[in-house]
């Protein structure tokens, strides 16, 4: 009987199954490629047959050793948590995060297969696992700062009323200079301290359609940034409406906006687009969503530094040269999007990095009895 590896007959319940399977030939080309390859490697069937590894993946190399280990020891070997970018393309898509197990096939197969290569995207439970973690390092860190924020407001009260006492008294406006100093300079620390403090109020959900709330984040981008960067609204208005509290969506695009225009500042000609589109099947706040409403902003400046990115999202983190940057932004965004049951992330390399705010459409009937009881 004539068998090949690309057979439907033979091959049929490969295409049925999640991950990715390849079949390589002893010279390390790829003799079959099932469904689930085709939409990890974002390549059709044909394209990825008869092809080297290493013309589809960026750093095929990294799987060498996979494969050697499996040759050598005659049996399947596995890695975990393998990032590897796909092969002609530059932006944030390009990148997987893959558990490959090589598997050695017998050297008489009649299709001429030597390895199988599986290929398990872990992305998104990666994806969770780094979101919980930094929430709950952010949770902490924010009652941190609140705590002190709270013991500093206290006596700063003191501190200026003291200063404006002593300056009744003095006659010497010299010396009123130095009490002026104390009272400017307890008033900076004391908006400090506010910002710190807030948010305080809790959400109030409307359903309303997100769209409208997005166009006037970018009035005030424009009015802001207009005249040095080139701003794309991309928006799919076919999106249902969205179960949230303006005023905080408003704020969190609003800070995640003003970093990506303040960011991409410097590059010869700064681009940045506010992006809407439908996320399938995701999973927030530990539920999994069909559907949920993604918000994307995408800049083409330098990107976050990789050893700083754990930390951007931390209350008073800031890089921003300027002095002007008080490290809020991101941390107040996160505060609401996890109010919202939410996600936030990053990806980014040079030239092209993006934010993503994914919200569910609605909250969850207990959640929003639970919150009811609560206002
Ligand atoms: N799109 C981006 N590209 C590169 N770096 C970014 C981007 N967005 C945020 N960052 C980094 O994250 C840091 C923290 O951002 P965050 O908005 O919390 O504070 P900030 O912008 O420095 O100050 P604030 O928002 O309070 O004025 C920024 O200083 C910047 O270094
Ligand atoms: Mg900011």
């Amino acid at each position: 009987m004539q068998r090949s590896p690309g057979s439907p007959r033979t091959l049929l319940g490969l295409d049925l199954i999640s991950t990715g399977v390849l079949l390589l030939s002893e010279d390390g080309r790829i003799l079959y490629a099932n469904a689930a390859a085709e939409h990890v490697l974002q390549l059709s069937r044909r394209q990825l047959t008869a092809v080297a590894l290493d013309a589809v993946l960026r750093d095929a190399h990294r799987l060498h050793p996979i494969i050697e280990r499996a040759r050598t020891m005659g049996a399947s070997f596995t890695e975990q948590e393998i990032e590897l970018h796909l092969a002609g393309r530059t932006n944030g898509s390009a990148k997987r995060v893959l558990n490959v197990t090589a598997v050695p096939v017998d050297a008489d197969h009649e299709s001429g297969a030597a390895l199988l290569l599986e290929l398990r995207p872990i992305d998104q439970q990666v994806r969770i696992a780094r979101e919980e973690r930094v929430t709950l390092q952010s949770q902490a860190n924010r009652e941190l700062v609140r705590n002190l924020a709270h013991e500093i407001k206290n006596p700063l009260g003191g501190l200026r009323g003291a200063a404006q006492l002593l300056e009744a008294e003095l006659s010497d406006p010299q010396l009123v200079e130095y009490t002026q100093v104390i009272i400017r300079e307890a008033d900076r620390l004391q908006a400090l301290v506010n910002r710190l403090l807030t948010p305080h109020r809790l959400p109030r959900y409307t359903k309303q359609p997100l769209h409208p709330v997005l166009d006037r984040v970018m009035a005030v981008i424009r009015a802001e940034f207009g005249a040095t960067h080139a701003l794309r609204a991309d928006f799919d208005v076919s999106l249902p409406d969205v179960e949230c509290d303006a005023e905080q969506i408003t704020q969190v695009v609003l800070n995640i906006v003003r970093n990506a225009c303040q960011s991409s500042a410097a590059v010869a000609a700064p681009a940045v687009t506010l992006r809407t589109r439908v996320a399938r099947q995701v999973v927030l706040a530990r539920r999994l969503h069909r559907i949920a409403f993604e918000i994307a902003v995408i800049d083409n400046g330098p990107g976050v530094p990789p050893e700083y990115r754990d930390r951007i999202f931390f209350p008073l983190f800031t890089l921003r040269k300027d002095g002007a940057g008080s490290g809020l932004g991101l941390s107040i965004a996160q505060t609401f999007v996890a109010q919202h049951l939410g996600a936030i992330e990053f990806d980014s390399e040079p030239g092209y990095t993006v934010f993503r705010v994914v919200l569910p459409f609605a909250r969850p009937a207990d959640e929003a009895r639970l919150n009811e009881g609560t206002t």
